[in-house]
Order: C-alpha cells, then structure tokens, then sequence
C-alpha cells in the first residue's frame, strides 16, 4: 500500500509562502491541502496553482481536520498564536523567522513548545544553502582546527516597502536575525555583542525610526569573534558571502550568479552575470532541504530544523544588537 501524503496547509501567500508552496509541490510525500490568507485574491490565485483549496479563516486549518502540518509564512506577529494553536490541535508547524518580535511574547509559549507532541520548527533556512552547509561540516570535521573568527556579509538588493520596514521589528529582527542563526550554529553560544548602526542611505527607514547599515561584532562563550556585515541594499545585487578562519585555513563561499560564464571584450574583463536575485532565487535549494528535513523529523520523531528554541536565542542577538546600535554600548549575554 503506498504511503499516504503529507497534507500542509501554507499560511501565508505572499513572498515567502509562494516559495514554500513551490517546495511542497515538488516534494514527493508531500502535498498542499489549503492555502490560507487574509487577502481571498492572494490565496485563491496561488491555490489555484497547485489544484488546493483556499480559505480566508485560519480556524479552519484547527476545526477541519484536513491538515496534519503548517507551514506558517504570514507576518510575524502572526507566529506565536499560530504556533500555540497548532501544538493544541496536534498539528506539525514549520514557522517562518523571526519568532515573533518582543522576547517576552516569545517565552510564553517556550514550555508548551518544550512539552508538544507534534514537531515544531523554525525557518532559519540558510543553514541549508548547500555552500554554507559545505562549509559548516568542513568546520566542524575540524578542516580548520579551531576556528577563530567567523565573517558574514548579508546585503540585500534593494530595500523593503516602508509600510513593511515599518512593521518589521527593525533591522536586527527582521533581515540580520538570519546571519545571527548562522553565527550561533557556528560559533555556538553568544555572550558580547557590539553594534555600530547608521542610516546610511535611506530616509523612509529612517523616518520609521529604525537602520539600514550596519556592523555587528560578537563574541562567543568559548572565545571565537563573528563580524557580521550588513545593509538594506547593494547597487550589483544580493550580497551573500561567508569566510570561516581557523588555524589551519580559511574556508569561503563567494556571491552566486546563475552562470560562471566570463565574457572578455574591448571595454570590460572578466565580466560575469549578475548575481542571483534575491533570497527566493540564492536560497532556492535550502527551503526545499528545510522541507525534506521537516517531513523526516515528522516521520522519524527527530528534531532535525532548528527549534523554536533557536529562534528565541537569534530574537536575544538582535535584541542586543538593536541595543547596542542606540546606547554605543556593549550588550553582555
Ligand atoms: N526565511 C526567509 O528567507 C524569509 C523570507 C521572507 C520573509 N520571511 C518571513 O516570512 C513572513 C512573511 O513575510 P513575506 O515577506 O512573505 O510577507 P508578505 O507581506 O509578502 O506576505 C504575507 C502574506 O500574509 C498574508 N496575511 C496577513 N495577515 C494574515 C493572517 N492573519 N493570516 C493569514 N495570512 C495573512 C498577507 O495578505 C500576505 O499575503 C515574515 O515573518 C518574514 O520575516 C522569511
């Protein structure tokens, strides 16, 4: 008898509930039972892709009993009750980042989610991107003996509408939350954290109270230093690099554009593609890894995404980082 599919409901259809449609799509065991958002247009064009149904009323993924797993890509203040609401129905919940923005709200369900029967993960996918991966167990298959400092550069193209800078829980919380994820699989616990933040270019973040630049500096229980480099835009594209340095070496993952073609003309060398777009086209391959790897937890019982634990220690990093950026100070963990 084969095996029957993984029925998910995707909350959420916008940027990133688009993406993660797509990978349950093209996930065998897996498919997509509703698709549910506030906006019916949003929800009814992206479930009529994939032959779902759509609905409006999120009540329906708990009351119906057609969904066994979530995946929860609306805004983030959304995800704590979602998360809370699926434990109770007893229905697996794949969370976009951040947690939610106030560290407080986020430890009042941090029991319960201990305590939960059904798996719950959070989408801190980049862990996933198959050059950070390489890298990671490299590292940790000791390629570099100790690993000494860990540096980061994440630029976005260009950025967010302000109506979503706005809503975004700021800079830290919103995009960098992503690279202090990465710092921590790394380096492990965090406990210094300096920050320097400027408005370097845009007035509309500005006018929302909040940064488009950015340099953190961190260090972590056992000593290693992770410099993260960060901006609301880069004028030739995504900006996606990582150099771990070791005793022994250094290992690097350099920007991605779709082709290694170099073209040499009378008027340029060397000259390439421009880089990959933006996160839907960079980290394409890691949100279908973090699928696969949630479906295998749910099958095997492991735990194998990041939990909703991490997701909690990344929201203290830009806690600490916001606070840093606005006193000057060094915040201590
Ligand atoms: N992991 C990543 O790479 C990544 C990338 C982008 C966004 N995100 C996260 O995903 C979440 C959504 O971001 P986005 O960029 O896709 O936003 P978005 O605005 O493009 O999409 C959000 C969608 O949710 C819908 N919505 C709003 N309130 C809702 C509700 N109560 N119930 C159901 N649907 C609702 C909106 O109508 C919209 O279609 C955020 O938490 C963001 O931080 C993660």
């Amino acid at each position: 008898m084969s095996k029957k599919n993984l029925r998910i409901g995707v909350i959420g259809a916008g940027r990133i509930g688009i993406v993660h449609s797509g990978s349950v799509s093209d996930t065998p065991g897996a498919e997509i039972a509703v698709i549910v958002d506030a906006i019916e247009e949003s929800a009814a064009k992206l479930a009529a892709q994939y032959g779902a149904k759509h609905t409006t009323n999120v009540d329906d993924i708990f009351s119906k009993g057609d969904v066994d797993a979530i995946i929860v890509g609306s805004p983030t203040p959304t995800h704590v009750d979602l998360i809370s609401r699926a434990i109770d129905a007893g229905i697996h919940v794949l969370c976009e980042k951040p947690v939610d923005l106030d560290i407080n709200r986020a430890n009042s369900i941090k029991e319960k989610v201990a305590n939960a029967k059904t798996n719950v993960s959070i989408g801190f996918n980049r862990r996933y991107d198959p050059n950070f991966a390489a890298v990671y167990a490299r590292v940790k298959a000791g390629e570099l003996g100790n690993l000494e400092q860990l540096i980061l550069t994440s630029r976005d193209p260009a950025p967010p509408p302000q109506a979503y800078v706005a809503v975004s829980g700021g800079i830290f919380r919103d995009q960098v939350i992503h690279d202090f994820d990465i710092a921590r699989y790394f380096v492990g616990d965090i406990v210094e954290v300096s920050t320097f933040a400027t408005n370097a270019f845009s007035s509309e973040i500005k006018a929302e109270g909040d940064f488009d630049t950015a340099l953190t500096n961190m260090r972590s229980a056992d000593g290693k230093l992770v410099s993260i480099v960060s901006s609301r835009h880069a004028a030739y594209g995504y900006d996606q690099r990582l150099e771990a340095f070791g005793e022994k070496g250094m290992l690097q993952v350099s920007n991605m554009a779709p082709t290694t073609v170099r073209s040499f003309k009378a008027d340029h060398s060397e000259q390439r593609d421009p880089y990959l777009d933006f996160f839907l086209e960079r980290y394409a391959a890691s949100y279908r890894k973090e699928l696969a790897l949630f479906i295998e937890s749910i099958e095997t019982g492991k735990q194998l995404n990041p939990t909703y634990e991490d997701g909690c220690k990344a929201l203290i990093l830009a806690d600490a980082a916001t606070e840093s950026a606005k006193t000057g100070r060094v915040v201590k963990l």
